[in-house]
């Protein structure tokens, strides 16, 4: 039995909610510290068994390209003064994992974004992690854990995670035949209104899809936004495949949004043994005042 050894990383989006930045910087590479985005969505695909990732993007995601090639002016410099950790932290993540580029000729939507996989992909299953959202887990990374589940039902699976209702309206939402944390999707529907949403059980940009995925994207027509929509062609395959919901386990950072950024980066700073205290006596100093006037303040 074949595991899952390829990925696809869609990169290539404008990333309006957080312009004017996201003009010049993809958002893809935006710093949780010193650590882009992608880098830990890299690492998170290696640690599940992955050896080939494709990241599809766009014209002016070049940074992304010249990160994960060699910099062997910046080595030679490094290898020089004898700054030997820091030679390690800029060779090792190109060198564990290869690494490959599609450039997605029109913004056409996360499903499109996918679709241009298909030749890479051939018939195999495969891993799609999405950049906005990161995952920190202190066992299984939130991909293993859908590999794991792979391994025994051999069909496509969604990573989902339960949100407030109130935000359903920003993710994909599914209705599932149960409320255990591995079960079959009856519906699924993309970014519903609180009042037409199926359930609180939202995709959280992790998943394994078999390659009939493709079948259905080829043939999806655009959906909310004008978009083609990767959600909709999963919808259309629920009539002929088996696709399941796995609740991941671990902490969900939505690091497309200006606080799911922040608190990613203050979350991760707090796990850094060279940084914790630090946050800790500066962000407590800030914010306890401000907090008390708060308290004061609301009726
Ligand atoms: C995409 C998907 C959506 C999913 C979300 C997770 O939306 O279309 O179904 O719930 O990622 O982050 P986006 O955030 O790209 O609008």
């Amino acid at each position: 039995m074949k595991g899952i050894k390829k990925a696809v990383i869609p990169a290539a989006g404008y990333g309006t909610r957080f312009l004017p930045v996201t003009k010049a910087i993809p958002k893809e590479m935006f710093p949780i510290i010193d650590t882009p985005a992608i880098h830990l969505i890299v690492e998170e695909a290696i640690n599940s068994g992955i050896d080939e990732i494709i990241i599809i993007v766009s014209a002016n995601k070049n940074a992304i390209i010249d990160y994960f090639d060699r910099n062997f002016e910046l080595e030679q410099n490094l290898l020089v003064k004898g700054k030997v950790d820091e030679y390690k932290l800029v060779t090792e993540i190109g060198s564990s994992v290869n690494v490959h580029f599609i450039r997605q000729k029109e913004q056409l939507g996360l499903g499109h974004a996918v679709l241009q996989a298909k030749t890479f992909m051939g018939n195999e299953p495969f891993a799609l992690l999405l950049g906005d959202d990161v995952y920190v887990s202190s066992e299984d990374s939130a991909l293993k854990q859908l590999v794991n589940q792979y391994s025994k039902c051999q069909s496509s699976i969604i990573g989902t995670m339960r949100v407030d209702l109130e935000d359903v309206s920003k993710f994909g939402i599914c209705k599932t035949e149960n409320d255990k944390q591995l079960s079959k999707i009856l519906e699924v529907v993309e970014k519903p209104n609180k009042a037409l949403a199926p359930s609180n059980l939202a995709i959280g940009g992790r998943y394994i899809f078999t390659h009939e995925i493709f079948d259905y994207l080829e043939k999806q027509e655009p959906g909310i936004n004008g978009e083609i929509q990767l959600t909709d062609a999963i919808a259309k395959m629920l009539s002929t495949e088996k696709v399941y919901s796995y609740e991941i386990n671990a902490k969900h950072y939505d690091i497309g949004s200006r606080i799911g950024y922040l608190e990613a980066i203050i979350d991760f700073g707090l796990n850094r043994p060279d940084m914790k205290e630090q946050i800790i006596k500066e962000i407590t100093s800030w914010l306890l005042p401000s907090y008390v006037r708060l308290l004061h303040a609301s009726p």
